[in-house]
């Protein structure tokens, strides 16, 4: 499975997203394209990114009845982005008719890989016992959504780097932020893990926010996380 560095672009516009892309010189990375940019800007933007030549992994977190995340779907996958992503609490038909929205949208350009956000970084077991009313652990939901993603023909998750081998051992790949160079402020972020340890843990790609766009020199920044996840 091809492994790579994401870019998380959070950027407020597209401008200030440009200006950035300006600083990498002959870079053309794989940038993570998430809901304050779309909603401010839409697929017109996302449409040129790829015209520029960049990978797109848009991070919309599709969520509803399976007739809508369909349609929903359909759209997205006429844009032609590289990895999109719905919630895996949506369930399995859900996520099955995502990927049939998608498929039928890519119709005969390259599939869009499509990933499931188990539970998010910012539920913790409270969240989980007494506002979700879920009386399993974290690590159980996440391995049962995991494998329902999988039932409805997904290609993978976004996890911790921490669980990335226990998502490979179910034949999913990985998507995993939380990731910081050496050195870096770990920011909001609860547990990080440099490009070489994700490297070691298994996941398939790094999602790199802020190490790289808060950066001094964003291209050495990016050439680094590279060069660590990658080996290159
Ligand atoms: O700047 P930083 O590297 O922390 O950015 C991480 C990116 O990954 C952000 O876009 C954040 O929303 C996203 N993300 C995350 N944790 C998750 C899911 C997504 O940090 N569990």
């Amino acid at each position: 499975m091809c492994k790579d560095v994401i870019i998380a672009c959070d950027f407020s516009s597209k401008e200030e997203l440009f200006a950035f892309l300006d600083k990498l010189g002959d870079y053309k990375p794989y940038l993570k394209v998430g809901m304050e940019l779309y909603y401010k800007e839409g697929a017109p933007m996302v449409r040129e990114l790829k015209e520029r030549g960049y990978k797109i992994f848009l991070d919309l977190k599709l969520h509803d009845i399976p007739n809508t995340v369909y349609k929903a779907m359909r759209n997205l996958g006429a844009l032609g982005v590289d990895i999109t992503n719905v919630h895996a609490a949506g369930g399995i038909k859900m996520m099955a008719a995502a990927l049939k929205g998608l498929r039928e949208g890519a119709g005969e350009g390259a599939m869009p890989k499509l990933i499931a956000v188990t539970q998010l970084t910012s539920t913790d077991a409270d969240t989980l016992k007494n506002e979700l009313l879920i009386n399993e652990t974290l690590e159980n939901t996440v391995r049962k959504y995991a494998l329902n993603a999988k039932e409805a023909g997904l290609d993978g998750v976004v996890c911790s780097p921490l669980e990335a081998s226990l998502i490979k051992g179910l034949g999913l790949m990985s998507v995993t932020p939380g990731i910081r160079l050496a050195g870096d402020s770990v920011d909001d972020q609860k547990r990080v893990s440099t490009p070489a340890l994700a490297r070691e843990m298994g996941s398939t790609y790094i999602v790199v926010g802020r190490s790289i766009t808060g950066a001094q020199n964003p291209q050495e920044a990016y050439a680094e996380c590279v060069r660590q996840f990658k080996g290159e």
